[in-house]
C-alpha cells in the first residue's frame, strides 16, 4: 500500500455518512475524519464568543486562536476546543441551528480546509466525509463515494436519531430541516455539496449499513491493490 491513501464520503445530511465512514475506518484499520465536527465546533465558537455565524474573518481568527482538535485514542475520535471536550455539545440543536451559516463562510472553509489536509498527513489511511471533501479538500483520493437517499428514508433516519438523543421531534419538522440544510449545503458559493468527478454513487435508501459497507470495502480493495 502506498504511504498515504485518502478514501473521500461525500453526501448530504441523513445519506448514513456517519455510520458508514466509521464502520469502513474501522474495518479497514483507516483513520476517521468527520469533518462535519469541525464545522460544528466552529458554531460552538461563535456561541461561546457571541460571535456573528455570518462573521467569516472573526470565526477563521478564533478557530486559529483556540485550535480544533480530535483526540484520536477514542472511537470515534473525540472532538476538542483548546482543552475542552465539545462531542456532546457540537450535537445540540442551537448548534445544528446555525452551523449551516458558519459552514457558508468562505473564511471558515479556508481554515478547515487546511487543517483537514494537515489531518491527512498524519494518517496513513484516512476516511473522511462531508460535503467536500472529494470534490475540493481532496480530489486526489484513491476512491471518492458520494451517498445519495431518498427523502423519506433521511427523514426517518435523522428522526430516529434525534428521538434516541432524547429530542421531541415531529418527521414533518425534521423533513423540513433536511430540505433547508440541502438547500443552502448545495447552493453556497463555496465548496457547495456536489457529487465529486469520478465518484463512485452509491444509494443507501433500501440496504443495511453492513451492505453498504461491504460494496464500499470490496470497492477499496480493488483501488488500493492497483495503486
Ligand atoms: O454532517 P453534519 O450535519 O455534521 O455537518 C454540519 C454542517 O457542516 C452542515 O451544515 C454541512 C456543513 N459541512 C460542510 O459544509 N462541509 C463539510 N465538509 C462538512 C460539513
Amino acid at each position: 500500500m502506498a504511504a498515504r491513501s485518502i478514501i473521500t464520503i461525500d453526501g448530504a445530511a441523513g445519506t448514513g455518512k456517519s455510520s458508514v465512514a466509521q464502520l469502513l475506518a474501522k474495518n479497514i484499520g483507516a483513520g476517521c475524519l468527520d469533518s462535519g465536527a469541525m464545522y460544528r465546533a466552529v458554531a460552538v465558537l461563535a456561541k461561546d464568543f457571541d460571535i456573528d455565524p455570518k462573521d467569516g474573518p472573526a470565526l477563521a481568527a478564533k478557530v486559529n486562536g483556540v485550535g480544533i482538535s480530535f483526540n484520536w485514542e477514542n472511537d470515534p475520535p473525540t472532538v476538542m476546543l483548546g482543552g475542552r471536550d465539545v462531542s456532546a455539545r457540537i450535537r445540540e440543536l442551537d448548534i445544528s441551528g446555525i452551523v449551516s451559516s458558519v459552514a457558508k463562510q468562505p473564511e471558515v472553509r479556508a481554515v478547515l480546509m487546511d487543517q483537514q489536509r494537515i489531518i491527512a498527513f498524519t494518517h496513513p489511511l484516512l476516511v473522511t466525509e462531508g460535503r467536500d471533501q472529494g470534490s475540493v479538500v481532496f480530489p486526489e483520493a484513491v476512491v471518492r463515494f458520494f451517498l445519495e437517499a431518498d427523502l423519506e428514508e433521511r427523514t426517518k433516519r435523522r428522526t430516529k436519531q434525534l428521538q434516541e438523543a432524547g429530542k421531541d421531534v415531529h418527521p414533518d419538522v425534521v423533513a423540513e430541516d433536511i430540505k433547508n440544510r440541502d438547500h443552502i449545503d448545495t447552493t453556497r458559493s463555496d465548496g457547495p455539496l456536489i457529487c465529486p468527478e469520478g465518484a463512485v454513487v452509491i444509494n443507501t435508501s433500501h440496504q443495511s449499513l453492513e451492505e453498504v459497507v461491504c460494496e464500499m470495502e470490496r470497492i477499496v480493495h480493488d483501488a488500493l491493490k492497483l495503486k
